[in-house]
Order: C-alpha cells, then sequence, then structure tokens
C-alpha cells in the first residue's frame, strides 16, 4: 500500500471526534476505536495458541480475544470448537473420541494433543515448524502471556456454548478474582498498551442471552457485549430457509441474504441488551469479497444507531480486510474482531513498529 492510500484509508468518520461511540466507549473506559485480536493474531498463528496470544499482544492489540470452555476436571481452556478435529490431532491420539466434546476430556488428555500442526496443513504459506506440537491453553496461560509482555492487553472473554457448561459464569467469576482481573491492575510503561489497567480491562460477550444475565449477576461491573446472530434460537429471520434448502452454492451468498425480520424484532434485542446490563453488541456483518467470516449485515447504519442510541458498543465479528474496516467504520462500527490484527493497527495508523516474522522469533516460534 502506498503512504497515500494507508493516510486514506484511516477514514474521517472513523477518527471523528463526534462519533457517538466514541463518548460511549470513553465513559466505560474501553479504547475507541478498539482492536480485538480474535483467538489471538490467528491469521499468522495458529488460534488460541501461546504464538497468536504473544503475537497479538507485541503487536499492539487492545484486547485477546478468546472463547472459554470447561474440561471434564472443571479447568477454564480457551478453545472455540465444542469438538477437536479442525484444530488438533486427535484423530491420531484419540481415533475413537473425534466427535466427542470438550466437557468429556480432562485437561490432561487435552495437553497430549498437538494444537498447531494443522494450522501448518492449512496455510503452508505461513507454517513453522514452531507450531508443531503446540498445546491447547487453560485460560490461566493466556492470563499469563496477557501479563508476560511490555504491552497490557485486555482480555475480551466469550463463554461458548455456556449450556454444556452450568455455572461457567461463577467459575469465570472465581478465576478472574483470583488472578486479580476484577481489581486495577499495574500501568504498562508509556506508549506501551495500557488496557489492563483501566476499567475495561475485561469484556465479557456471549450469544446465549442466559449467560449475559448471569455474567451480569456475578460481575455487574465489568462491560459485557451481546454477540449477534439471525437464525435459529437467535434474532427472527426473514426467511426460515436453510442454507441446505437454498440451493446457493456457497455460504457467504446465502448469509449475505440472511435478513432480520423487522426494524421491530432488532429493536427488542436492543432494548433487551441494554435492560440487562450489555454495554454493547458484537454483530455478525457480511464482508465485500464474502469468505467464511462473511455472514448477514448486521451493520446496516439503522441498526448501528438504534444500538447507539441505546448507549451500545459495536464491536462487529469477524473482520480482516481494509474494504471492511472502512465501509464498516463509515456506517459506526467502534472497533472490531479481526484475525488480522496487525492489519487493523495500520488501518487505524498506528501500526506495529516491529513485523508480525521479528515479533514471533523474538517469542521463540
Ligand atoms: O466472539 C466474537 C466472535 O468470535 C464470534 O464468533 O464463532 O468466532 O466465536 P466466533
Ligand atoms: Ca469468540
Amino acid at each position: 500500500m502506498t503512504l497515500l492510500a494507508s493516510a486514506l484509508a484511516v477514514s474521517q468518520p472513523t477518527l471523528a471526534s463526534d462519533h457517538p461511540g466514541k463518548a460511549l466507549a470513553a465513559k466505560i473506559g474501553v479504547p475507541w476505536p478498539a482492536v480485538i485480536a480474535h483467538r489471538g493474531a490467528s491469521y499468522d498463528a495458529p488460534e488460541e495458541t501461546i504464538p497468536a496470544y504473544a503475537l497479538a499482544r507485541d503487536l499492539g492489540a487492545d484486547y485477546l480475544e478468546m472463547d472459554i470452555q470447561r474440561t471434564k476436571d472443571g479447568v477454564l481452556i480457551a478453545l472455540h470448537d465444542n469438538t477437536l478435529g479442525r484444530t488438533t490431532n486427535i484423530a491420531q491420539v484419540f481415533p475413537d473420541r473425534i466427535k466427542d466434546p470438550i466437557n468429556t476430556f480432562t485437561l490432561a488428555e487435552l495437553k497430549q494433543l498437538d494444537a498447531g500442526s494443522w494450522f501448518n496443513a492449512a496455510h503452508p504459506d505461513r507454517a513453522r515448524n514452531s507450531y508443531v506440537g503446540l498445546k491447547i491453553l487453560s485460560l490461566e496461560e493466556v492470563m499469563d502471556v496477557a501479563d508476560a509482555g511490555e504491552n497490557k492487553p485486555g482480555l475480551y472473554v466469550e463463554t461458548k456454548v455456556p449450556a454444556q457448561f452450568p455455572g461457567v459464569e461463577a467459575d469465570l467469576q472465581k478465576l478472574l478474582e483470583k488472578r486479580g482481573w476484577l481489581a486495577q491492575r499495574p500501568a504498562a510503561a508509556k506508549g506501551k498498551v495500557n488496557v489492563a489497567h483501566t476499567p475495561g480491562r475485561i469484556i465479557l460477550q456471549t450469544f446465549e442471552k442466559p449467560s449475559l444475565e448471569l455474567l451480569q449477576k456475578s460481575m455487574p461491573q465489568v462491560p459485557k457485549v451481546l454477540l449477534l446472530w439471525v437464525g435459529d434460537g437467535y434474532m427472527e429471520a426473514a426467511s426460515t430457509v436453510s442454507f441446505k434448502d437454498s440451493g446457493i452454492k456457497d455460504e457467504a451468498t446465502y448469509y449475505a441474504g440472511q435478513e432480520v425480520k423487522s426494524k421491530a424484532e432488532f429493536q427488542a434485542w436492543m432494548d433487551w441488551a441494554k435492560a440487562h446490563g450489555a454495554k454493547g453488541i458484537g454483530p455478525a456483518s457480511a464482508h465485500k469479497n464474502g469468505g467464511d467470516q462473511s455472514y448477514m449485515d448486521m451493520v446496516k447504519p439503522w441498526m448501528t444507531q438504534m444500538a447507539h442510541d441505546r448507549g451500545l458498543l459495536i464491536h462487529p465479528y469477524t473482520v480482516d480486510d481494509d474494504v471492511d474496516y472502512k465501509e464498516l467504520s463509515k456506517r459506526g462500527a467502534d472497533g472490531f474482531f479481526t484475525n488480522r490484527a496487525a492489519n487493523l493497527l495500520k488501518f487505524y495508523g498506528r501500526p506495529s513498529h516491529d513485523s508480525i516474522d521479528v515479533l514471533l522469533r523474538r517469542n521463540g516460534y
């Protein structure tokens, strides 16, 4: 990208001082606009592993994002999928348990798995020998990474499939308390990311209304974000034709045609979120060039206005390209979940001084 193009990428509406989200973010101590490293710097390293989180931290992301589940022996871990087939070598280690859910495995069993080699096979252009044999992390190990660098990012924690882990919200509260994340933490050095020191050091996120209620009950002072989706069990859709029955070949095209049933339905969700303590929403978003993260467009201007009018911040997921950062920012986004923290930091005019390669090597990868 030329210098001129790079300067233009930081569009005026993105950084306008009168942006409605900016004041909301300041009120609750959340950085604006926010760079949320989705599963860590997961474009460049295997998701939710040490190199992914260490890289996101060192690049300068505001938040390390993670999905929380619980092992059979009660340990909170960071893992997105509810089964292990996509991101581990379970087929070799426990071939008869490939489809078993996470809560049937102990931490010791999960630690036997290689959570890095799948990435090398899926992304040979970004593969590294050092990714072979990476481990699934406990939430405490993610906290250790967040603490270990000069930058002090916050944690953006999702309760994943919480109905499968009764009491996970209370477990999370206990662990955050034990590790000092519910009180003020030491400040970072001047010029470094200092989110962990601020009231917005933790953001709790969930797709599930009952989980939001439990999080609000156990940690009323911590900002919360309700994640949004259109379809079964979530916001009612205008059409109930499934992808399978739609005859459409690619999912991004199908999702792009999915609409919330009505403005009243969207408004009811915003009102519910506000009434139950949410400080923001995490909407799905549609992307110009499609792809497997391109879903229904829940960042329409009337939607962002409705959210901002109710005092809710807007952090769309999961956005990696400048063209989408630019468009969705214009419509009111207050930051993004991104797999490509380096890209988003550059877009916001705060690029990392060091390259991805340098930072990975510095951390031993
Ligand atoms: O948590 C925001 C975004 O991560 C939601 O999607 O499926 O990647 O957890 P998912
Ligand atoms: Ca997530």
